[in-house]
């Protein structure tokens, strides 16, 4: 009968055990997948945050479509795919690529796209923005939203997306405000990264939304037109 009593805490410590591998497991998992934003993080990221973003994208996609009313556009860490279609119907006579280092945001963007008749004029593809499966000068224009903060080397960011801008092309590339996200370190660090990459300069704005709250900024970089000889 003792014997049985004691079995009891012994089971109860392996049970203890067992659990908290399993939890620090799934807990380590689960980190690795938010921070990937793959499955089933790209849904949930779809499913939330996109949509409670919805009028930042309009805001975006309204300022993007007045900057390039046609021409090809590079949409870098372009998540599932929500401000492409707005950017896609609000422009016509524009061809959007989408980039992300996300395999299952990609699927996802591009089954929006096929889903909205947008796939003539609307591709997604996975990559790196630090090493973008694209062609040199390829683009009028590139736009990000919400991914900067997630960059491993957001210099070789710019580099390459100096790279595969067209000489004259504009870069629009939104972000958290820093007081928003604390590891993104200092008022001046989006300036800084722009003086310091080929782009040689940006502007950087502080944009409202929702309403006054100053949530978001904009670093606007522009190569400069190649010079008449
Ligand atoms: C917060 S989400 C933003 C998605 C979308 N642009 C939006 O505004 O809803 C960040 C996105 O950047 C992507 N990302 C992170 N690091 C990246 C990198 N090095 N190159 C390309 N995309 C990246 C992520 O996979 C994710 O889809």
């Amino acid at each position: 009968m003792r014997r049985r009593y004691l079995l009891i805490p012994i089971v109860v410590l392996g049970a203890t055990a067992l659990y908290r591998n399993r939890l620090g497991a799934y807990l380590k998992q689960a980190s690795a997948n938010v921070r990937a934003f793959d499955l089933p993080t790209a849904g949930m990221y779809d499913a939330l945050v996109a949509t409670v973003l919805e009028g930042f994208y309009a805001r975006v996609a309204g300022e993007v479509a007045a900057a390039h009313p046609g021409g090809k556009l590079l949409e870098v860490g372009s998540g599932p795919g929500q401000l492409a279609e707005r950017l896609a119907r609000e422009t016509p006579g524009m061809t959007l690529t989408g980039v992300d280092i996300s395999s299952a945001m990609v699927e996802r963007a591009a089954r929006r796209a096929a889903g909205a008749g947008l796939s003539e004029r609307v591709r997604f593809e996975v990559g790196d923005v630090g090493a973008l499966p694209l062609p040199d000068q390829e683009f009028d224009g590139v736009v990000s939203t919400l991914s900067l903060h997630h960059w491993s080397d957001p210099s070789s960011g710019l580099a390459e997306i100096y790279r595969v801008l067209k000489p004259g092309g504009e870069a629009r590339i939104y972000d958290l405000a820093h007081w928003l996200w604390p590891p993104v370190r200092g008022r001046n660090r989006l300036a800084r990264l722009a003086a310091a990459s080929p782009f040689g300069e940006g502007e950087v704005e502080i944009v409202h939304w929702p309403g006054s709250v100053p949530a978001f900024v904009l670093l606007r970089l522009q190569r400069a037109r190649e010079a008449q000889s």
